[in-house]
């Protein structure tokens, strides 16, 4: 299929162009006599100068037919998955000139919105092909609208080993277990800057507190009606209840996105997926909106996160109210899956293990996200991703409450072509008038419709009290325990200082006591009770003498109209112990603090 070149071409196009004029000259047909015959020369010159133009237009072309049927099933034939990535990453970096493109128009029909920001269409790449920015540009000439680069980890790291990347044909489906592969946050960061600086150099105008500050008037993708996100993962050998690496991608990567991603649900980092219950989400969400906050400037970047479909219901309102309660912009439902059985694989590869992707996890991508839209407020925006292949799974999702869907597998099957493709689709399948915006939320009357699902939330709000309430009783516990262990801990004190103090005073006063016994008796404390001061005795039952063992429990007490220094005790009483009888002889001197019948003085 041959299309109309646009201007655009011109340039790239003049390249191939010259060199074919240039290929009889080396390689021209001539006679057996040695010379040229001039109408064959000038025929095999229009022959494969009209060759060059044909595959350069269907090169350039993302639309080109060519793309979906001859070249990705050449490359799928000729290089193993990881191989097929890598060269497309390769020929997306490639200098404008040499890059497939979008040739088609983005129709107001298509317009749509994400967190407040425009976006020329609902289109995006998922995170995970661009994980280390390096191909930003050559996506979004796509015709994606958002691109999520990522997940970027601080430190590099390779991933698993080898083989890694697995294609399920028969299913259209893919399953990874890359493991983060990532050259870490330094490098996502050059990556950014160059491309900032580069755009800042042509247009200094937009830049007037410097090439790497965030421009005026434009997002941080560079480009009015498109969005940059930077995904962020966790590194393998980092704590697994260790928030910081995100807080770190925020604080590093963040002043250059328009949002960043909290990816919690890839299924091949240890513990990672085990982020996603609501205690520990909670507290890590309300870490990087803090973070975030911190750095942002005019409101960017915003916050997303990311979660799997492999969630219960119960799990997704947990996640509904982490996002709800720390002020997160955005969820993306889902990442890959790692279910198996029940999604009816055909090819040999089903069994590796890793997460899957591609058609067969839409329906429950679509799923989760029509669990989780109702327990969200409108303003929180869901991005479908899963298994999103054509039109009319973007318009499913898109009338499921999604804003906007993304796309990875269907890239790797469909091509370069994949967003145009999309768009033609979603264009195609909506009414004459309708819209894409007016699809979001369809299945609820409307955008305006996707209300809160009251009931659901008050259930849910009625568990979080009791829940808090219980916890409340469970700290009250703690604490009374705690409470009653230092005081104990504090009267052993009391009286171990007591026991120094006196000792010289109670041995050089003569009380006719044996020795021992003055020893143990000296072990006291003074009290204040109700009925006045006592001197507390806390020798053990083990004591040598008959008098110690009279000490062991025995109280003096002296009438409270007299002074006792805490630190003095009056020898004269300590004789009258023998008479004594404790008021509760079988409690220990602890319990008793405990119980508040006595204080210490
Ligand atoms: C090879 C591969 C690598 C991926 N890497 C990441 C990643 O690094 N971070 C992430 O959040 N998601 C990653 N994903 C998940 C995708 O972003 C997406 O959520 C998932 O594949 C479902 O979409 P799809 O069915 O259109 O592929 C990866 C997916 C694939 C196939």
């Amino acid at each position: 299929m041959l299309r109309r070149l646009p201007g655009t071409l011109s340039r790239p196009l003049a390249a191939p162009l010259r060199a074919s004029a240039r290929a009889p000259v080396v390689g021209g047909v001539r006679h057996a006599s040695g010379t040229t015959h001039p109408g064959r020369w000038i025929g095999s010159s229009l022959l494969i100068g009209t060759v060059a133009l044909v595959g350069a237009v269907y090169y350039y072309d993302s639309r080109s037919v060519a793309h979906e049927h001859v070249v990705m099933p050449v490359i799928r034939a000729l290089a193993d998955p990881e191989q097929g990535h890598k060269l497309a990453v390769k020929v997306l970096s490639a200098p404008s000139w040499a890059r497939p493109k979008d040739m088609g128009e983005d129709g107001p029909a298509l317009k749509a919105e994400l967190m407040g920001m425009p976006l020329d269409n609902p289109v995006g790449i998922a995170a995970g092909f661009d994980k280390d920015a390096q191909c930003i540009d050559g996506l979004f000439d796509l015709g994606f609208a958002y691109v999520e680069v990522g997940s970027v980890c601080p430190q590099p790291q390779s991933g698993n080993p080898l083989p890694r990347f697995f294609r399920l044909e028969e299913d259209d489906a893919a399953i990874n277990r890359y493991g983060f592969n990532s050259q870490g946050h330094g490098q996502a960061l050059s990556q950014l800057r160059k491309r900032l600086a580069a755009f800042a150099a042509e247009h200094p105008a937009l830049f007037p507190n410097g090439p790497l500050a965030p421009p005026t008037g434009l997002p941080r993708s560079l480009r009015p009606g498109h969005i940059l996100a930077v995904n962020l993962g966790k590194n393998k050998t980092s704590p697994a209840d260790s928030d910081d690496d995100y807080l770190r991608g925020v604080r590093t990567l963040g002043p250059y996105a328009d949002v960043v991603v909290i990816n919690i649900s890839s299924p091949n980092t240890p513990g990672l997926r085990a982020l996603q219950s609501r205690e520990p989400l909670e507290r890590l969400l309300r870490g990087v909106v803090a973070e975030r906050d911190a750095i942002a400037v005019n409101g960017l970047p915003k916050v997303a996160v990311k979660v799997t479909c492999d969630l219960s219901e119960e799990e997704l309102a947990d996640v509904a109210s982490a996002v709800r309660t720390t002020g997160v912009d955005g969820v993306i439902v889902s990442n890959t899956t790692i279910r198996r059985d029940e999604l009816g694989l055909q090819s040999e590869n089903a069994g590796e293990t890793g997460g899957l992707s591609g058609r067969p996890l839409f329906p429950y991508a679509l799923a989760a996200l029509k669990t989780l839209r109702p327990l969200l407020p409108p303003n929180v925006p869901i991005i479908g991703a899963g298994g999103v292949w054509d039109g009319a799974d973007a318009l499913a999702m898109a009338r499921a409450g999604a804003s906007m869907v993304q796309v990875y597998t269907a890239f790797g099957y469909r091509g370069v072509g994949t967003p145009r493709l999309l768009k033609d689709e979603i264009a195609r399948t909506l009414a004459p008038g309708a819209s894409w915006e007016k699809q979001v939320g369809a299945d609820y009357g409307g955008a305006a419709g996707m209300k809160w699902d009251a009931a659901r939330v008050a259930a849910e709000g009625a568990k979080l009290r009791a829940e808090a309430r219980e916890l409340g009783n469970v700290l009250t516990e703690i604490r009374e325990k705690m409470d009653s262990q230092r005081l104990a801990a504090e009267a052993d004190e009391a009286l171990a200082h007591l026991a120094a103090m006196n000792a010289a005073t109670l041995s050089a006063d003569g009380t006719g006591l044996p020795e021992d016994a003055v020893r143990e008796l000296v072990h006291s404390a003074v009290i204040e009770t109700p009925a006045g001061v006592e001197v507390v005795e806390a020798a053990p039952a083990s004591s040598p003498t008959p008098d110690a063992v009279v000490a062991e429990t025995a109280i003096a007490i002296i009438p409270a109209d007299k002074k006792v220094a805490p630190t003095v005790v009056e020898i004269e009483k300590v004789e009258a112990v023998e008479k004594v009888q404790p008021s509760k002889p079988k409690n220990t001197f602890a319990d008793q603090v405990h119980s508040g019948d006595r204080r210490l003085v």
